[in-house]
Formats: structure tokens, sequence, C-alpha cells
């Protein structure tokens, strides 16, 4: 059993924290990440996570007009935030591919790059797009919509060992063998097709507090739909290369998993502790200087006013 997931799932409150209802998106740690990043006016920051455009007008607001702002989002919804300025460069792509596109848009090496990690509020208050326990839609849970793999394809087609494997590794459901197994067997018989016609075939083996339970299942589902966990541990990888010497690097995680390789892989410069050799120094050095030992958490006066910012963990690093 994962006991590690102590952070779970971005909060599914249907309230935006008492700003008006038509927001997109809040985004949270706004001054400690941007503080975070020291822009430099002329400098080249990459936002990955674009969403509803929050960091990324923060970080416009600090360059000057030689500075350049190069954003990705892979939900094509967030292009419709994009604002009307000739230093942005928007890149429609999973930011997996951030190290391509940079070489394809002649920015090779960056001086920051900001990733706020998991699905956006308009995501999640979207019932079209699935993601929500709130609603019911299509089960789909897709950011980006030209890929094929919906939450139902998951459902229908993962053996019960893959089912299992992602209950107790991204959702921490207490009866995760119990639940795999109730799918499987059920599958054949009942529709997958829909959020309720899923919560109706799963409702005999749900356990506690529904709500809560649903969200762990919500979740796991989202993380292997979105394959969340390959795409940041590829951003990782990509960060030593991508940041000029002195460029920062700040990672906002919402669950602890996500916040482990982060943590691990400025520390290390590697997902895993190495053993040391006896006789010869083969650790691998980190690229980073860590600057955020701790992470950095949302203030109270944050926690009051947007709900969603309470999982919020924000890792901070420097290329040396
Ligand atoms: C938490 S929101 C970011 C909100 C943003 N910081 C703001 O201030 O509005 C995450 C956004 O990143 C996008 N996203 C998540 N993972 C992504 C990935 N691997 N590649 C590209 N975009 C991604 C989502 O589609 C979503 O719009």
């Amino acid at each position: 059993m994962n006991k590690s997931l102590s952070h779970t799932h971005r909060s599914e409150s249907p309230s935006f924290g008492g700003v008006g209802e038509a927001a997109y998106h809040i985004p949270v740690l706004f001054s400690e990440s941007l503080d975070a990043l020291q822009i430099k006016p002329n400098g080249v920051y990459v936002d990955c996570t674009f969403g509803g455009g929050g960091h990324s007008r923060g970080i416009l607001e600090k360059l000057g007009k030689n500075g350049k702002l190069i954003a990705f989002d892979q939900d094509a919804d967030a292009q419709k935030n994009l604002p009307d300025d000739e230093r942005v460069i928007f890149i429609p792509q999973n930011f997996m591919h951030l190290q391509r596109f940079l070489r394809l848009h002649k920015y090779p090496q960056v001086d920051g790059v900001l990733a706020d990690l998991g699905v956006s509020s308009h995501q999640f208050d979207e019932a079209a797009r699935g993601f929500s326990i709130r609603f019911d839609g299509p089960l789909d849970m897709r950011m980006d919509k030209r890929s094929e793999k919906t939450a139902a394809l998951i459902l229908k087609n993962y053996t019960e060992q893959e089912l299992l494997g992602i209950f107790s590794n991204y959702g921490e459901v207490s009866n995760s063998k119990t639940l795999a197994k109730h799918i499987v067997e059920s599958r054949n018989h009942s529709s997958l097709d829909t959020i309720a016609a899923f919560k109706n075939m799963i409702a005999p083996v749900v356990k506690g507090n529904p709500n809560k339970y649903l969200a762990q299942v919500f979740q796991a589902l989202r993380i292997e739909v979105n394959d969340e966990m390959g795409v940041l541990k590829s951003l990782l990888e990509q960060l030593p290369e991508v940041l000029k010497p002195g460029g920062r690097a700040a990672i906002i995680t919402f669950h602890s998993l996500e916040d482990r390789l982060v943590k691990n892989f400025f520390k290390l410069g590697s997902f895993e502790a190495q053993e040391e050799h006896p006789l010869f120094n083969t650790t691998k050095q980190s690229p980073f200087k860590v600057i955020t030992k701790k992470p950095v958490v949302s203030s109270e006066k944050e926690l009051k006013t947007n709900s969603r910012s309470r999982s919020a963990k924000l890792r901070v690093a420097e290329k040396m």
C-alpha cells in the first residue's frame, strides 16, 4: 500500500474562492513563484502550464520589451486566454516536448521555467471534460483532446493488475484490489461511457466517505489518462540542458508523488537515491542548487481565499 500520497487531489470545491464565477483559474503561490524566478527584464522564460495565464501575466509584467515568454498548454481551451502581446510565443503542446520546441524557436536555453502542474479550475468545472465527480458527463479526463486515451478506454481495456496499480499508486484508494476486480467483473455487462454510469457501477464497493473515495478514484484515473508522472519526469530530465547557468526552475505540485520526484531530482540529479561505490565516487552530482530546502506552501491568506491552494507545494532550483 502506498503511504506516500499524503497530499491528494486538488480540491473539488465548486467555488472559485470568492472570485467571480467566470474565473478560468486563480493562480496559486503567485508571488512566491514569480519571486523565485528572479525575472530579468530581458530574459527568456517558459510557462509550461499556461492555463488561465495568471502566472504568465505576472511574468510579462516583470519582463521588459525585449523579454520573451514561451508558454505551453496542451489544452486548446487555454488559448482563449492568450494576451495580445508580441513577447509571447504560445506552443499548444505537451511540455514533455520542451527542448524540441525551444530549439525550433531558436531559444535553446532559457532563464527560467515555471510549471504549475495538474488540471485547471476550468477543466474541473466543465462537465463535458469528465474530470469532476460533481457532474455527469463523458468519462473522458483528457487535457489534450487530440490524445486517444480516455478514462473510459482505460477502464474498459486495462487488466485487473494494471487497474489495481493505478488506484493504489495514484489514488491511494483503500480497497484498490476489490475495486479493480469489481470493474473487470462488471465491465462487460455495464456501460462505462459516462460518469453517472461508472459511479453506479462501482457503488457496491465504495468505502467510507463516498465523495472522498470517488475523488481518489478520479484523481488516479486522471493521472493515468494524462501520464502525469511520465511527463513530469521528462520535463525534469530536460531542465539541466534547457536552463542557462544561474537559470531557475519553479515547480508547483499537488500531491506527494509529484513532490517527491521534484525534490529528489533537484537534490540528486536523478529520481532515486544512488548507492555510493565503496572506493570511487560514482554518484551523479546534481546539476542544481536547491533554493527551497523545504517546499513553499500557501499563506493563511491564500488558503482562505483559494481552497485549491491547500495541497500546493512549490520547489525551486537553480542550474549551476
Ligand atoms: C494548474 S493549470 C495552470 C494554471 C496557470 N498557472 C494559471 O495561472 O492560470 C494547469 C494547466 O496546464 C496544462 N497542462 C497540464 N499538464 C500539461 C502538460 N504536460 N503539457 C502541457 N500543458 C499541460 C493544463 O491543460 C492546464 O491548462
